[in-house]
């Protein structure tokens, strides 16, 4: 029988987020290898209490959960820990069967500094812990929103015909191939039913640019959208001490 997964996407930005962008290409390989996928978008599943069911139903009958969720302060976000305290208490009740699972997780930051995802990673394993769910690992990506806008398999498409000595090489496409890399070790890994080795996802460990260029960047960015949004002249505006 065909192994299966349950991709719970945990992102309120829905398809343009980069929970969806970098989980949608995990998942697709996993299709490659003939496993069963079912996803949810945690925001609309918790709305309703049919779609939790029907989630429940998918988690206890899966091989593997992957998680993909949004850091927000440092934190794995509100929806994403209602979603584990939902799971943890169904598991509590026994209404899940025993069966090795295991959770791999990604957690996306927009941060360059991808470390910063170190403690909701370690939330997801002490999530994985107490409902006896093995802990596979997790992908701490760092300017994630990056993959949200690019996604990986187009990006390095485009980023493969850049010369040699474009700067974009060293901070695009070499941290997209790392990525890739890893997510496709992996993928092989948990299809196999192991655990993605610890020396793999530290591949990941890097910041990819120097944190002023970051924050150039961000400025530009910011700058532009004043300027399309016809609000340059009222950036520095305090409407809230009139
Ligand atoms: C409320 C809120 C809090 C955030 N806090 C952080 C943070 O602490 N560190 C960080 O690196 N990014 C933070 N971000 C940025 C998001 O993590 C980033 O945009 C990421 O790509 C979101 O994932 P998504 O695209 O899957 O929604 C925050 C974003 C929001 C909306």
């Amino acid at each position: 029988m065909s192994k299966q997964l349950t991709f719970l996407m945990c992102s309120p930005r829905g398809d343009k987020s980069a929970s969806h962008t970098i989980g949608s290409y995990v998942v697709s390989l996993f299709e490659e290898k003939n496993i069963v996928v079912k996803t949810f978008e945690v925001y609309k599943t918790l709305r309703k209490q049919e779609r939790i069911e029907e989630m429940i139903k998918s988690i206890d009958e899966c091989d593997i959960i992957l998680l993909s969720s949004p850091l927000y302060i440092d934190q794995a976000p509100y929806m994403t820990i209602k979603l584990m305290d939902i799971i943890s208490e169904t598991f509590k009740q026994s209404k899940i069967q025993n069966k090795t699972r295991h959770l791999f997780a990604i957690s996306n930051a927009g941060f360059l500094e991808y470390y910063h995802n170190n403690l909701a990673l370690k939330i997801y394993e002490q999530f994985a812990i107490q409902n006896e769910l093995i802990w596979a690992g997790g992908l701490p990506i760092g300017a994630a929103g990056t993959y949200a806008t690019y996604p990986i398999p187009e990006s390095l498409k485009m980023l493969a015909q850049l010369p040699e000595d474009d700067h974009r090489q060293e901070i695009y496409h070499k941290p997209t191939k790392i990525l890739d890399s890893v997510i496709k070790t992996s993928v092989d890994h948990l299809s196999k039913g192991e655990i993605v080795p610890k020396d793999e996802l530290q591949k990941l460990e890097f910041i990819p640019m120097p944190l002023e260029a970051y924050v150039e960047g961000g400025k530009k960015g910011w700058l532009e959208a004043a300027e399309e949004l016809g609000t340059a002249d009222k950036l520095r505006d305090k409407p809230y001490e009139r």
